[in-house]
């Protein structure tokens, strides 16, 4: 259940390599979101992110990573567990 002005980006859409290397550290990767999840508006959701089933977003959210867990809240900059054991209906 997508809420408005949510933004999901699998790249950065600039390149960023280490100094010394030369070696591309900013890799694109993709994003999995789970099964009734309900992400709220204007979420930010960056590359590599996993959201599993049925959990929540929050409102103005910058998911940052993957989280493991199913039937939570993420929410805040970066975004954390906020709730756990959680279910939600539309
Ligand atoms: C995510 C959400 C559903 C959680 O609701 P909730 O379970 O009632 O959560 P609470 O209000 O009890 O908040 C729990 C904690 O998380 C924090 N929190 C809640 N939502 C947050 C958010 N979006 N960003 C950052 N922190 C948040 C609260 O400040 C509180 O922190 P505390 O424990 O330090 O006091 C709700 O806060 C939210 O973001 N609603 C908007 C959803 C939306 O966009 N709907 C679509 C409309 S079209």
């Amino acid at each position: 259940m997508l809420s408005y002005n949510i933004n999901v980006l699998t790249s950065d859409a600039h390149l960023i390599f280490d100094k010394n290397t030369k070696e591309k550290i900013n890799q694109n990767k993709d994003i999995i979101i789970g099964n009734h999840v309900w992400i709220g508006m204007n979420a930010m959701i960056l590359k590599g992110v996993e959201i599993k089933d049925n959990s929540i977003i929050g409102a103005y959210s910058l998911v940052t990573k993957k989280f493991c867990n199913e039937n939570i809240i993420v929410a805040g900059n970066p975004a954390k567990i906020i709730k756990e054991n959680i279910e939600w209906q539309r």
